[in-house]
């Protein structure tokens, strides 16, 4: 991390004696490019990061076939934060794992992952572990599970550090310091020498966010990384995954059931469903024109104000697919007020507005509305002037 990054984010004061950090700007760690703030050559501007096209996986079990993901494509530029939402088992974790070459054996996977101009798929385990914790990095839902009961923290970050760096013990013990910092855990020192069974859930997963950081990747994975935090926790580490994707210029893609989350702080949203991406667009054109008639279903699901207290959450009607026996045709047609017999062949993920995809023979909005769909239009406004 250059002196710039570390000035920018306010712990300049911190001085790596082992010279892979700095506060003196100009200074950079051995083997550091002079371009590079993280000693990496930048991205080619405009550039994508990330291209994933017409990815897939499937897995066979007990004899069928399930497709976990289904042709999905996407491209992630450097300091920009997308979310991928849909309900449970939609692939979203399926195809990130694909991302760090984390899928068992089992999985099939074809189509192409391109990180900075490089294939990934066909990478050999050698290499891929190289890229994970570096390049790219992941945090999970459950920091008490991923990190080791028995281990200190400081020790599970130095780790990681002497895992992708070339730095002595002390040298390691200094960066951990400024890491816990950077991601502001209180009293790191102190909190150094403790046990994870003596960090609150929150602590915890600032200490994973540490970890991953460690590696200095470009671009972070946060698997529902606060499904499990109460409300005012998630949103302070949310505002944490935010800054450091700001002031680092990481890429981020934030994983999640939620879209009320997603609004509030991604840049651009993914929505999946059944495996592929049925609405693709930045946050705010998104939420002032709600296509997808799933994506519309998923708003009505986001509690508001107003509603009667002690009344029922609205659920999205249906079923998700069985993976292994899609329906003909568009997949949510089972579910789907909107459809008609034209659904019963697969509708495309089309760029039908400016920035704006979706894969839907009759979209939310282009038509007459059903007076019942106006008041999730609302609600989609109201979201969408939050941000
Ligand atoms: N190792 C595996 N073997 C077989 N099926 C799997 C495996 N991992 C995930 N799946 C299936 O893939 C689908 C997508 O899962 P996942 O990506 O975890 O969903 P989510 O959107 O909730 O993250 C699910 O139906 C899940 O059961
Ligand atoms: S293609 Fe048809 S079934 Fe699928 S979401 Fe659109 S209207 Fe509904
Ligand atoms: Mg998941």
């Amino acid at each position: 991390m250059s002196g710039e990054r570390t000035a920018a984010l306010g712990v300049a004061d911190t001085h790596v004696t082992a010279g892979v950090i700095d506060s003196d700007r100009g200074a950079s760690r051995p083997g550091a490019s002079a371009s590079g703030a993280l000693g990496r050559p930048d991205p080619v501007p405009g550039e994508p990061l990330l291209q994933v096209t017409d990815l897939r996986v499937q897995f066979t079990r007990g004899g069928r076939c399930v497709r976990a993901v289904n042709g999905l494509s996407y491209e992630l530029v450097p300091g920009r934060m997308m979310a991928i939402i849909g309900e449970s088992g939609s692939g979203k974790s399926v195809s990130s794992r694909a991302l760090m070459g984390l899928l068992p054996p089992t999985a099939q996977i074809t189509g192409s992952i391109r990180f900075d101009g490089r294939e990934l798929l066909g990478l050999s385990e050698g290499e891929l572990r190289k890229l994970r914790g570096g390049d790219i990095a992941m945090v999970f839902q459950d920091p008490a599970r991923s990190l080791n009961p028995t281990m200190k923290i400081g020790l599970q970050i130095t780790e990681a550090i002497r895992a992708h760096s070339d730095l002595d013990k002390k040298g390691a013990h200094a960066r951990a310091i400024e890491l816990l910092r950077l991601v502001r855990l209180p009293a790191p020192e102190r909190r150094f020498h403790e046990y994870p069974h003596q960090l609150s859930g929150g602590m915890r997963q600032r200490v994973m966010i540490a970890i991953a950081l460690a590696g200095e990747p470009r671009l972070l994975i946060a698997d529902e990384a606060t499904t499990a935090l109460d409300v005012t926790t998630q949103a302070q580490i949310m505002d944490l995954l935010v800054e450091l994707q700001e002031r680092l210029g990481m890429a981020v893609i934030m994983i999640s059931h939620d879209l009320g989350l997603a609004a509030s702080y991604a840049q651009d949203v993914v929505v999946m469903y059944a495996g592929r991406a049925v609405e693709h667009a930045p946050t705010r054109t998104l939420f002032a024109n709600v296509r997808m008639p799933y994506t519309r279903a998923l708003l009505g699901a986001i509690p508001a104000l107003e509603r009667e207290p002690h009344s029922l959450l609205p659920v999205t009607p249906g079923q998700p697919p069985d993976l292994a026996a899609l329906p003909k045709g568009c997949p949510f047609r089972p579910r789907c007020a909107n459809a008609t017999d034209t659904c019963l062949e697969e509708p495309a993920l089309l760029e039908h507005e400016p920035e704006h995809s979706y894969a839907c023979w009759h979209p939310c909005g282009t038509e007459d509305r059903a007076a019942g769909n106006r008041a999730t239009d609302n609600r989609a406004t109201e979201i969408g002037e939050q941000r």
